[in-house]
């Protein structure tokens, strides 16, 4: 792991890499949630196209996240150039004490360092309580798609003007 940040709930953010997979299939299993993606994942970070940040609290896994940047559907919107964040979970037990909010803060500030002004974010149509933390977050609404398993909704932020 790299490349750690520190925010006022003492919640580190960390880069996590390939040695770390265990800790990423086991904070998403807390939820119910397969791993079966996190190989593929971490295969994204390894050819630099994604980073996968996690939440620890006290050395724990509590929390992660996924930003791509070179993903060809959410590439451009509207001529700008956008990252996406996915895989946003936190272990049940550490859940609303604003450890979600720091992920996707930490992913979107990833985001403005590499020159990105737009961020987008998938919720799963019958995922209304996600959705509604992400539009408190100041993400809005911009398109379906559908996927085998149904819609989902790509919510989207600008974010302020990169830093070049
Ligand atoms: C969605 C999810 C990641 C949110 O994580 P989280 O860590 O609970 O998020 P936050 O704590 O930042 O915000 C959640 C709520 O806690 C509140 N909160 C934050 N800090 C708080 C604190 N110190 N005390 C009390 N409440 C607090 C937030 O205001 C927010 O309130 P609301 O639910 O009334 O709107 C989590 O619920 C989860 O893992 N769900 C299952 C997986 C999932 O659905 N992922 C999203 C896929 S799109």
């Amino acid at each position: 792991m790299a490349v750690a940040t520190e925010n006022p709930l003492l919640v580190r953010v960390a880069r996590y890499e390939w040695g770390d997979s265990e800790a990423v299939i086991a904070v998403r299993r807390s939820v119910g949630w397969s791993g079966d993606t996190v190989h593929d994942q971490f295969r994204r970070v390894a050819e630099g196209r994604r980073l996968v940040l996690v939440a620890e609290y006290d050395g724990y896994a509590v929390g992660t996240v996924s930003l791509e940047w070179n993903s060809t559907h959410y590439r451009t919107i509207r001529g700008q150039h956008s990252a996406h964040i996915s895989n946003l979970v936190v272990r049940p037990a550490h859940q609303r004490q604003g450890i979600g909010r720091a992920l996707v803060e930490a992913a979107e500030e990833a985001a403005h360092a590499r020159g990105y002004n737009v961020v987008t974010i998938g919720v799963d149509q019958p995922n209304r309580y996600a959705r509604r933390l992400y539009e408190r977050w100041g993400y809005q609404w911009l398109k379906d798609t559908r996927q085998h398993w149904g819609v989902v909704h790509i919510l989207a932020r600008r974010l302020p003007s990169p830093r070049w």
